[in-house]
């Protein structure tokens, strides 16, 4: 069951505080990027990899996807100012009808088991994101006072890798480009075209690298799964 996927890293990182791209800080040795593009390039179901890059890192981010001797990366592509254009400009770059995974860069630690339940869904359904239950009550706060608390039991916290049947996905990006539509995640937009969108349950452990604080936990995420190698 094959399909590509399109990893955007065009941001700044600002959250992190790093005074560089977030891709570029170094994790058990290795840049952050490095390891997340290593997972795909490892999956035997994965035949293509398309790189979304800053223009101003777009040489670097080939000069290391070379010395890694990374075989899958069809293309490194530049991003835009909004994630939503970075995507857009990636899978404007693929033409075969296929499923396409759209993976943040930032998020390193997703598996392989997980990327292969998500890929047999999309098969069938079309559009479906990874997601784990919501653990912290959630309210919606409006001028510091309570205004309303929703059920946990229906709230979900969306990830990285979203699947999608690549021509659904570049109509929802094309209309939503078309009309200003501007959505936090992929899915959002194919949600707004009006077709269902799947969910499967992944893990804690996927955590999307944003501030300084998530380098100690990727650190210890790192460590335990060494341990667990060995
Ligand atoms: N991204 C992108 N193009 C943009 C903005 C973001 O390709 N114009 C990518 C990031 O590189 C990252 C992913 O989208 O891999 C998720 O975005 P986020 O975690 O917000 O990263 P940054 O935008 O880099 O961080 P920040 O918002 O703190 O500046
Ligand atoms: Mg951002």
């Amino acid at each position: 069951m094959n399909y590509s996927v399109v990893i955007p890293a065009a941001g700044q990182g600002k959250r992190m505080k790093a005074g560089r791209n977030k891709q570029f800080l170094k994790l058990a040795g290795e840049p952050l990027i490095v390891h997340t593009l290593r997972l795909f390039e490892n999956d035997s179901w994965c035949e293509n990899i398309i790189l979304v890059a800053n223009k101003t890192e777009h040489q670097m981010m080939w000069n290391l996807a070379k010395e890694m001797g990374f075989q899958k990366i069809s293309g490194v592509i530049c991003g835009g100012e909004e994630r939503q254009q970075s995507v857009k400009n990636g899978i404007d770059s693929l033409h075969k009808e296929q499923i396409v995974l759209v993976h943040d860069g930032a998020r390193p630690f997703i598996t392989v088991d997980v990327i292969h339940r998500l890929v047999e869904t999309a098969m069938e359904k079309r559009a479906v994101t990874v997601a784990v239950p919501v653990k912290d009550t959630i309210k919606r706060v409006k001028k510091g006072k309570v205004v309303d608390t929703l059920n946990r039991e229906e709230l979900w916290q969306i990830q990285t890798p979203q699947a999608f049947q690549l021509s659904l996905l570049q109509e929802a990006h094309t209309r939503a480009k078309q009309e200003g539509m501007i959505g936090t995640d992929d899915a959002s937009l194919v949600e707004w075209l009006g077709h269902e969108v799947c969910v499967i349950e992944g893990d804690y452990q996927n955590i999307k690298l944003t501030t300084p604080d998530d380098m100690l936990l990727a650190e210890a995420i790192l460590q335990k799964r060494e341990l667990g190698k060995s």
